[in-house]
């Protein structure tokens, strides 16, 4: 028989907090609560919010510069210039062998994509740029779709209903609530507007690591994963499919997610601090 450890110990040398009966209560319940590793402190939290600023001011320099006719790769160095030029790094280069600064998911890409000069934007493409920063040890994460020109009224309902996703998912996330009220708000308006979540690839806990705990999954029951308390930074980055959920890993290069039917996948992720009021937007 395996004994249960404490994911929230009995703190030692200070008085319970408030908090620290709200985590217990839960886990007593058997909830899956965090470990206190999760909740960052006052200066880890300015460490996280100095790193998407500039994780935000390379989204803006590409969205000033988006167009028909660029390739991926054009994109990948404006990060990586942007970036290195703001004494941070971008947090895919190498990261588990990713050769680029950014991820560009292009049309029936759902993530991962890999930027490269052959990839040439063209008028009605919707894309996902995805960034991510360290600096000075602190990790950000935050992607945006762009609609290259104009595009199919379909296409351009996918890129909305997407953002509406993630500001709903959002809007939910209160604290001393559950991974899985995000997931079920979000799923539900996906589902509602007639697209699919993907469930392969979720939202994770970020900040002293690329990807820490929580798994934030964009689809589920409501009142189930992990319990969410003030001090917790993670991301929110529903992909939406117009088609099925079925996602594949493309083979050659063994990074890029497409969806099974080819049809387009749409994706908005920001990284958020929960508060005692709720949300705050940290890549903004
Ligand atoms: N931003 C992506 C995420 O949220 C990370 C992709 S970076 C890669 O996890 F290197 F893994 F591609
Ligand atoms: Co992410």
């Amino acid at each position: 028989m395996k004994l249960y450890r404490r994911r929230w110990p009995v703190p030692k040398n200070r008085e319970l907090t408030e908090m620290d009966r709200k985590i217990m209560f839960y886990e007593e319940q058997g909830h899956l609560v965090p470990t206190p590793k999760l909740i960052k402190t006052p200066e880890q939290i300015a460490g996280i919010i100095e790193s998407s600023k500039i994780n935000t001011g390379v989204l803006d320099l590409v969205e000033s510069k988006i167009k028909a006719g660029m390739s991926t790769a054009e994109i990948d160095k404006l990060v990586y210039d942007f970036t290195v030029g703001h004494d941070a790094i971008p947090a895919p280069l190498n990261y588990e062998g990713f050769p680029k600064s950014v991820c560009t998911s292009i049309n029936e890409v759902v993530c991962h994509g890999i930027p490269s000069e052959d990839e040439i934007l063209q008028e009605g493409d919707i894309i996902n740029v995805d960034v991510s920063t360290i600096y000075k040890g602190y990790f950000s994460d935050a992607s945006r779709m762009f609609i290259i020109g104009k595009t199919t009224p379909q296409k351009e309902k996918l890129v909305r209903v997407a953002k509406e996703c993630l500001e709903i998912g959002m809007k939910v996330a209160k604290p001393y609530c559950f991974v899985g009220d995000i997931g079920h708000a979000i799923e539900r308006h996906a589902k509602k507007n007639g697209f699919s979540v993907v469930r392969d690839l979720c939202g994770h806990g970020v900040g002293l690591e690329f990807h820490e705990e929580p798994d934030v999954v964009h689809y589920g029951r409501q009142g189930t994963g992990m319990l969410l308390v003030p001090g917790m930074v993670f991301t929110i980055e529903p992909m939406i499919n117009m088609g099925t959920w079925k996602v594949f890993i493309d083979a050659d290069d063994d990074w890029t997610v497409v969806t099974e039917d080819e049809l387009p996948s749409a994706q908005w992720e920001h990284t958020f601090l929960m508060t005692e009021k709720g949300l705050k937007i940290l890549t903004q």
